[in-house]
Order: structure tokens, then sequence, then C-alpha cells
């Protein structure tokens, strides 16, 4: 079963969001399985110190490399081949191809990052992929790993039902999804697009493709550029 093991100084932030709606509706059925795991308990003395000053200098704190290694050894078998992720600003950024193959995967292990950073010995002794989830610092990893774990679980077989097929939905086609109509057919004088209503679906496909288009030309130039690519190397 896709299983999530985190690791972070914050766990009882989990399951947080994650145990609600959809997700943790899955969580409660059974379909996928949380663990968060204290940092802390291997921290060092009676403090049980987790962090030090940046060796050379400069301003804040780096979580230690034994602590986190021994936090890590402490609940993980070494043969576990689930993708190793540390949730930071200065990673690759997450795209929903990557989602989908992490939610092909059995599971996710996450480090969440605090203080200025983890010593970077340890992402490289075991084996840890940064992982960003946009262009903006917060606080902590812990809010990261739930937006990753998020994405994932509303892709495991029996979560989401009929709508999951979704191929139409943002990024899955390379596109920004085109515009949603419901009733009332005019709302504050704004009428639904006549093509909508014609029941010709042909048409409504031909609509709906070129809004997608126009919608990620707007917005997304570069995802579109990437889209039209893909496109022409499958020809
Ligand atoms: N931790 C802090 N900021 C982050 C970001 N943008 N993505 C992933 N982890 C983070």
């Amino acid at each position: 079963m896709w299983r999530a093991e985190v690791f972070t100084l914050f766990p009882d932030m989990f399951p947080g969001p994650l145990g609600g709606s959809l997700a943790g509706e899955a969580l409660q059925r059974g379909l996928w399985q949380l663990a968060a795991h204290d940092i802390r308990d291997q921290g060092i003395g009676r403090h049980r110190a987790v962090d030090d000053t940046p060796t050379g200098g400069g301003p804040g704190m780096v979580m230690r490399a034994d602590v986190l290694a021994a936090s890590l050894d402490a609940v993980l078998q070494k043969d576990d081949s689930r993708p190793r992720l540390v949730m930071s600003p200065r990673g690759r950024p997450l795209t929903q191809a990557r989602v989908r193959g992490l939610a092909d995967s059995g599971g996710v292990i996450i480090v969440c990052g605090r203080f200025e950073g983890i010593d970077e010995r340890v992402i490289a002794a075991r084996g840890l992929e940064e992982v960003s989830i946009g262009d903006y610092v917060l606080s902590g990893g812990e809010l990261a790993a739930m937006v990753l774990i998020d994405a994932c679980v509303r892709l495991l077989p029996g979560v989401m039902g009929k709508e999951a097929s979704g191929t139409d939905e943002s990024f899955e086609n390379g596109l920004l999804e085109y515009p949603h109509y419901t009733k009332p057919r005019a709302f504050e004088g704004r009428e639904i697009p006549a093509v909508l209503l014609s029941g010709d679906h042909a048409k409504i496909e031909a609509w709906r493709r070129a809004e997608a288009l126009r919608i990620t030309q707007e917005r997304r130039p570069e995802l579109l550029a990437k889209a039209v690519d893909e496109e022409a190397k499958k020809r």
C-alpha cells in the first residue's frame, strides 16, 4: 500500500489538512498510510539538540547530519526503495508528471526542513532529493510535504472515482484547463457561451481546446511552448 513516511520536528502538524476532505476519507478507508516521525527523538543530549550554527558563519541554524541520519536509519529498512525527498525551496520544482511518478511508486519518504537548511552531507549520504513546490519560501517543509502528498493521494486507485480519469485536467495534457460553466444560463447579465449549449460535441471539444490554448498562452506561455514541442516529438 502507498505509504508516506514523514520526518519532521513538528509531527503534530500531521495529518492536519490531510485528515480532511478527499485525502482524509481515503486515509480512513485504508487506501493509503501516513506516519510522521519526530526527528528530535534522535536529538543530542538532555535538550535533544537537532541543529547547530552554520560552519563558516552566517544567520540561522543548520540541521545536523548525524541527527537526521540517525532518525532515518531508526525507521527505514535498508532496502526501502521509495523515493527519498527533502522539501526545500532550493529543490527541483514539483510537476504533475513527477506527482504521477510518485503516486505510481510504493510511496514516499519525505524530510521536512526547518532552520536555514540541512547539513549537505546527510543529503548526499542518504541519497535525498530536494523538491520545491514553488518559488517562494515557507517557514518549513511541512506544508510543502502536505501539498506533495495531497497531489499524489488523489491519483491513487479508488481515491477519486470517475473525476480522476481527468485527462482534461490542468497539466495532464500540458495545458491549463478550459473555463467551466453551469446553471443558471444568465448570471448578472453574463451568458454561458452559446457553443456549450449547442449539443454539438465536436464543436464543444474544439472550443474547449482553443480556450485551453488561449488561457495557457496568456498565463503560462512557457508551458505552451513545451506542450507544442512535445506534440511535435510525438509525430
Ligand atoms: N520549504 C520552504 N519553502 C519551500 C518550498 N517553496 N518548497 C518546498 N519546501 C519548502
